[in-house]
């Protein structure tokens, strides 16, 4: 079975979360995209070189989920050689045997636009810096403003920028548990798949 499950939205909405308790609960395959740009700014020098040399070891890095790593990845992310560089991996994982779950900033809308279930989850800026805030810790106030400010760049970029796909489900988790997001996400899927 061919069945992608997309789910976009900012830093710290509840994305990784969703797309791992999706993935268990249908036993698909789970690819947290931020992660390669993550590594490609980690690794230093030319960041299209990083992007198109990628392996293994520069994922398994223990650094990859600091704040300062965010940002870099942030960075190398508004450059369309390293976008491109990535993009054939993450589509043939995309449609992989099996199904599989994508979480990023534009897999519904660039990476695999033929999602069987496309979810943009969100969060008020202050919601997502203090659930960052409350696994980083540090000043809370820097906390937010980072997200703002990645936010920003991940939005405005000319190339595949942050938005929802016209298709999205729009989960809004501001005010809602990591349990009731999650089960909004399930039921989606469910339905999804119940109709296919
Ligand atoms: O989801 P994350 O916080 O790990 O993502 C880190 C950065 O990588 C994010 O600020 C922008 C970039 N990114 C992207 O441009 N496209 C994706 N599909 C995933 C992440």
């Amino acid at each position: 079975m061919i069945f992608t499950v997309a789910i976009d939205g900012p830093a710290a909405a509840g994305k990784g979360t969703i797309a791992r308790a999706v993935a268990k609960r249908f036993g698909f395959g789970h690819l947290d995209t931020g992660l390669l740009y993550r590594a490609v700014g980690a690794k230093g020098g030319d960041p299209v070189a990083a992007a198109r040399g990628l392996g293994e070891t520069d994922l398994a890095r223990d650094d990859l989920r600091t704040l300062a790593a965010g940002q870099a990845a942030s960075r190398v992310a508004v450059i369309p050689e390293v976008r491109e560089a990535l993009v054939a991996f993450q589509r043939s994982f995309a449609r992989r045997e099996g199904g599989a779950v994508l979480d990023g900033r534009d897999i519904g809308t660039v990476i695999c636009p033929e999602a069987e279930v496309k979810l943009y989850v969100t969060a008020s800026p202050e919601v997502r810096a203090h659930r960052r805030w409350l696994e980083v810790g540090g000043d809370e106030g820097e906390v937010l403003a980072e997200v703002k400010e990645r936010d920003r760049r991940d939005a405005e970029r000319a190339v595949a920028p942050l938005k929802p796909a016209v298709d999205a489900v729009v989960l809004d988790t501001s005010a809602m548990s990591v349990e009731a997001a999650v089960a909004a996400a399930l039921a989606e899927v469910e339905a999804c798949l119940g109709a296919g």
